[in-house]
């Protein structure tokens, strides 16, 4: 079993900053400061600190990672495609953890999971490179059994199941698509722990959607970024992070009977 599996455990909060660099990139200059905002994510109770370096750096830039690198206390988890170039910076940097994720310049967001088992030996290679340079690797990947099989297969001790299909029914109140997706969810967590995997969860979770994953035992670390960072726009950073934490812990203490 990986040592990193801790089920009975409320899971761990990654706190995706990205999203800050786009509001600052806005307007060319240096506010609003990802970097302030992961110090004071992390100071409101975050657990990790994410972020995705793209290859077009539309948010976060390399100067944000070196400074990410030297002042955050929090684990880092560096969310990258699968690029020589963003491997070599990764090595360089050498976060606690990386995230492999598909990358497309035209997508708004990341769209859909790494197709692991489609370029099995790259991801793999990846994999055993990333790891020699210390780092914890993570794929990100639709609940799909081919994906998970392919990731075990692969050697990264991670995956992070891609939520975003389950929180766009949900936000659409589209009850039936919520359940097939939630069941998708629900049957990718128990594959990948049976093959050994920490299992994480992420992407398009919102204070309302969050709670229904959060329970899952198998779910160790949910990554949010979109709607954490706007519901701070009207509560506050320090608030928004407290907000997520305390919906997350109440969440797992009704269910577990805590
Ligand atoms: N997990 C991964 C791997 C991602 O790529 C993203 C988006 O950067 C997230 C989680 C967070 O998604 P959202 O911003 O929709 O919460």
């Amino acid at each position: 079993m990986n040592p990193l599996v801790s089920p009975a455990a409320a899971p761990l909060l990654g706190v995706n900053i990205d999203h800050v660099a786009t509001l600052r990139n806005a307007r060319g200059g240096g506010f609003p400061d990802p970097v302030r905002a992961a110090q004071q994510a992390v100071e409101a109770g975050a657990d990790i600190i994410t972020f995705h370096l793209r290859e077009d750096r539309r948010h976060i830039r390399d100067a944000d990672v070196e400074r990410l690198k030297a002042v955050i206390t929090a684990p880092l988890n560096f969310e990258s495609a699968l690029a020589p170039e963003m491997l070599d910076i990764i090595c360089r940097v050498r976060p606690q953890m990386v995230c492999l994720v598909p990358e497309r310049r035209q997508e708004v967001t990341t769209e859909g999971g790494l197709d692991v088992a489609g370029q099995f030996d790259r991801v793999r290679s990846a994999c055993a490179r990333l790891a020699g340079c210390g780092c914890r690797v993570s794929l990100f990947i639709e609940p799909s059994a081919q994906q998970i099989e392919a990731s075990a297969r692969a050697g990264a001790p991670c995956i992070e199941l891609h939520t975003g299909a389950y929180a766009n029914a949900f936000d659409a109140g589209d009850d039936s698509a919520r359940q097939r997706e939630f069941d998708r969810i629900v049957a990718g967590l128990k594959l990948g722990r049976s093959l050994g995997l920490q299992t994480n969860a992420g992407h398009g979770l919102s204070l309302q959607s969050t709670p229904a994953i959060a329970v899952l035992p198998e779910v160790s670390e949910l990554h949010i970024g979109h709607a954490l960072i706007g519901h701070a726009v009207f509560v506050g950073l320090t608030q928004s992070v407290r907000d997520f934490q305390a919906t997350i812990a109440s969440a797992v203490a009704t269910a577990r009977g805590r």
